[in-house]
């Protein structure tokens, strides 16, 4: 019986990004390596050409005449004996995303320490290509200290992991390791390519070096306790992400650990004092700085060296003012003004429950900055930990609404406004307060 229209797999407009990219897909060998199967079919399903890499462990959980029938070409499992002299920079340089799925804690670790012994740790070295890496190992495994250091470690260089479930695992145990399913494999591969896509039709960054300050800081009471904040980060690293696609070098100073854009340089920091110490001496060479980070305004005075004990009572906080790390920005930059020497764009951010455009233009003219990102928290789905945001961006000449969207838009209008202030007559901090 051959399949009716109804039958064959419909196009999912979500995954139109999928359609002609070159994938290489990486298996590794755990007995999650039955789900890459049904991953490369449903990469192949979505219009992708899939290159199926397998290592020795992979084979011995499943075949590559699985992955061969199912794939665009023949599965790959050595890097001598095949058909071609060099596979691993065939693999690598040509393709548009690597895949790994499942990637073992060996495949982790070799990764992060840039061993290219087999076919698959080869072309993770050979390629430019985005890596999407999702890991899949016994609970324990996962949350060894050296497993999730080789994750941090990955993240940092820029390679995206799509974490690990909680639910069944091998040999009846239960607990976090579980491979996503092959869905949401298939959508962030998708989320990727267009991202990357975008990257490549918009380039008004190349050349410019942009600064980002993500995060809550972490004001330390003692040893053990501190004063934080509700920032995830997820803004500030939105717009490194947004600005390293359009071409941007890109240096996140962060309180958090999240996926920063391939090669940006990561500075992480806790406190303001950490914050502001690495954001000032970078400020000079950039063209455009955003902080986007929530910068404790109070500290403890000063730190008690030891754990404060219950038994003592409740302690007496005394607190301090920290560096206002933008405004100390926009004072560095109209000392500048007319020496040509430091003159990068300011952006910051107002975190407002109401009068947010009157509060955002108040800190614009007392910062002394040329956007302020008036950022609506107490909005439905907006602000702290949600992936969407509202924002209004103001600046001297005006203000542009960004409607409920996600962080992502939202990063993209902040650069676009940014990115107005690279032509020279565009008016820059408010005249009134340039002589202050
Ligand atoms: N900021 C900073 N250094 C600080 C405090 C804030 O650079 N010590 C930056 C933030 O990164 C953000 C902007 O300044 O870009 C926020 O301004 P701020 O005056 O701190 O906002 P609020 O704390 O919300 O101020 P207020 O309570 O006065 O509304």
């Amino acid at each position: 019986m051959t399949a009716g229209p109804a039958d064959r797999p419909q196009p999912d407009d979500r995954l139109s990004s999928l359609r002609g990219a070159r994938i290489v897909l990486g298996v590794s060998g755990g007995i999650a390596a039955y789900k890459a199967i049904e991953l490369c079919r449903q990469l192949v399903d979505a219009g992708a050409h899939v290159s199926p890499v397998l290592t020795k462990g992979a084979l011995r959980f499943v075949g590559a005449a699985t992955f061969s029938a199912l794939a665009s070409e023949p599965a790959e499992t050595s890097l001598f004996g095949g058909a071609h002299p060099i596979p691993h920079t065939r693999l690598g340089q040509g393709a548009d995303l690597v895949v790994v799925a499942p990637a073992t804690a060996r495949v982790l670790g070799s990764y992060a320490a840039g061993i290219s012994s087999d076919l698959l740790g080869a072309t993770l070295l050979a390629t430019r290509a985005p890596v999407l890496v999702c890991p899949a190992m016994h609970t324990e495994m996962w949350q060894h200290p050296a497993v999730q250091e080789n994750v941090a470690t990955l993240r940092r260089r820029g390679v995206h992991i799509l974490e690990p479930l909680a639910g069944r695992l091998a040999g009846g145990d239960a607990g976090v390791g579980r491979l996503q399913e092959p869905e949401a494999v298939v959508a962030e591969a998708a989320r990727l390519l267009a991202a990357r896509a975008t990257a490549v039709s918009r380039d008004d960054y190349a050349g410019r070096r942009v600064l980002v300050a993500a995060g809550g800081t972490r004001e330390p009471i003692d040893p053990v306790r501190f004063i934080a904040n509700r920032s995830s980060g997820k803004q500030g690293y939105a717009i490194a992400r947004a600005a390293a696609k359009r071409g941007a070098t890109v240096t996140l100073v962060t309180t958090v650990a999240l996926d920063p854009p391939p090669g940006a340089e990561v500075l992480e920091v806790e406190t303001a004092a950490e914050m502001a110490e690495a954001v000032l001496s970078r400020a000079p060479s950039q063209d455009v700085v955003v902080m986007a980070a929530a910068v404790a305004d109070f500290r403890p005075a000063a730190a008690a060296p030891f754990k404060l004990r219950k038994s003592d009572g409740p302690p007496e906080l005394v607190l301090e003012p920290t560096p206002d790390i933008l405004a100390e920005l926009g004072r560095a930059r109209r000392a500048q003004v007319g020496k040509g020497g430091f003159a990068p764009v300011l952006v910051g951010f107002a975190a407002e429950t109401e009068d947010l455009v009157e509060r955002a233009g108040e800190k614009l003219r007392s910062k002394g900055v040329d956007l302020v990102v008036g950022n609506d928290v107490a909005a439905e789905g907006a602000g702290f930990a949600h992936d969407t945001n509202a924002v209004t961006i103001v600046s001297a000449s005006g203000r542009v609404d960004v409607p409920l969207a996600s962080k992502r838009e939202v990063a993209e209008a902040v650069l676009d406004a940014a990115a107005r202030f690279f032509d020279p007559s565009t008016p820059s901090i408010a005249p009134e307060k340039e002589s202050q």
